[in-house]
């Protein structure tokens, strides 16, 4: 933030009379200007239009019925509004379909975090069983037979040759793209303080006060990008699956995911057990299954019914208007 509008926008919120929250406190919540991606896989036009045609392409899975779209839709704010992904039923840990909105600003994917960068992670979801149960090499020989393929991947790489790592380039590209569009606390961080209703003022400061939510949920996107075990009924060890037992804290946890453009009606959370945002704050409230490796800062605390209405107008401030895209042509 610029420090003359600092200054505007400290006399905007002395000025009044619901938001006691400082401005620097809400500068930790501004929204970054640009898209970030790695120096291997610079982002362009090309490369992530190549990426939302193969996004959107059944040819991806073995049986061709299943695009990574069809869990990551559009018109489920990039998830499937699913408490267990399809074709996942027989999985003895199932777990939710993450939206992929955001994600160029992941520094672990998957909920137990096993995943470390866009390009890496296009591969699993291909590649595994219960997905779209396909193999990379077979993909490649597949889509080699698909001309109108060509001139995209001409466009996107210089020539028209199809491999693995450009398939995983291109899908990473084309996530990078997909950013949360502007919400009400976006316009009320930015210095609009007409933008949120005073529930929702009032609800920020018990977030990031008495109830203790922005000790994990933190920055413009409301995540650490960290692991914890907030003491959920399930038993799937999450992150602990990787690392030693004597690591207790890893037990049964998963990734702070964002709580931005949030499903009105859940599946919330890695197995989507809770379907209401006030089941959600209820168990917050109740302070989770007493663990060795429930996180210390889960800690249970009182909030009367107007105060929990208040932190949900809240959560509910950092949804925006669904992200609109064309859908892409498929090529034959
Ligand atoms: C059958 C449903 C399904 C399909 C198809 C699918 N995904 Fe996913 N996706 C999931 C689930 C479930 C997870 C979380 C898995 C876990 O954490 O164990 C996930 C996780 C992700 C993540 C990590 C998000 C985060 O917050 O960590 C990304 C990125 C992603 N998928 C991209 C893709 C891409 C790209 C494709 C197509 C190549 C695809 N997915 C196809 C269900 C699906
Ligand atoms: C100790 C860190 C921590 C604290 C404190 C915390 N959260 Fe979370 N939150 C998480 C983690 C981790 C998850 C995912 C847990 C899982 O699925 O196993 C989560 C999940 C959620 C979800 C579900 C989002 C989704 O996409 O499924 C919501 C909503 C949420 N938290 C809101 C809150 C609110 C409101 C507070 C304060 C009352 C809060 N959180 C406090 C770490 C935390």
């Amino acid at each position: 933030m610029r420090i003359s509008s600092l200054f505007v926008f400290l006399a905007v919120v002395l000025a009044s009379q619901t938001a006691v929250s400082s401005a620097s406190e809400l500068e930790a919540f501004q929204r970054p200007e640009g898209i970030p991606a790695p120096s291997s896989n610079p982002l362009t036009v090309a490369k992530a239009a190549l990426g939302k045609t193969l996004f959107f392409d059944p040819r991806l899975s073995r049986n061709q019925q299943m695009s990574c779209a069809t869990c990551h839709s559009p018109d489920n704010r990039w998830s499937d509004g699913r408490k267990i992904p399809l074709g996942a039923e027989h999985l003895s840990h199932p777990r939710r379909t993450p939206t992929v909105l955001n994600s160029a600003w992941l520094t672990a994917l998957m909920w137990d975090g096993r995943a470390s960068s866009l390009e890496a992670q296009a591969v699993l979801p291909i590649t595994t069983e219960h997905e779209m149960n396909y193999d990379m090499a077979e993909l490649t020989a597949r889509l080699q037979h698909v001309e109108g393929y060509y001139p995209l991947f001409a466009k996107a790489f210089g020539d028209e040759t199809i491999t693995q790592q450009r398939i995983s380039d291109a899908l990473a590209s084309f996530q990078r793209t997909l950013v949360s569009e502007t919400a009400p606390f976006d316009r009320w961080v930015e210095g609009d303080t007409t933008a949120l209703s005073d529930s929702a003022k009032r609800g920020f400061d018990l977030f990031t006060s008495k109830a203790q939510c922005a000790a994990c949920h933190t920055s413009w996107r409301f995540t650490d990008d960290s692991f914890h075990d907030i003491g959920l009924a399930s038993t799937d060890l999450g992150k602990g699956a990787f690392v030693p037992a004597q690591i207790v804290i890893m037990q049964h946890a998963f990734k702070t995911p964002s709580l931005r453009d949030l499903p009105e009606n859940g599946p919330f959370m890695h197995d989507g057990s809770m379907t209401t945002l006030e089941e959600v704050v209820r168990h917050y409230e109740e302070g989770g299954i007493q663990r060795a490796s429930l996180s210390k800062e889960m800690q249970p605390f009182d909030l009367t019914d107007s105060e929990r209405n208040d932190l949900i107008a809240f959560i509910n401030s950092l949804t925006g208007p669904v992200l609109e895209i064309d859908f892409p042509e498929l090529p034959e």
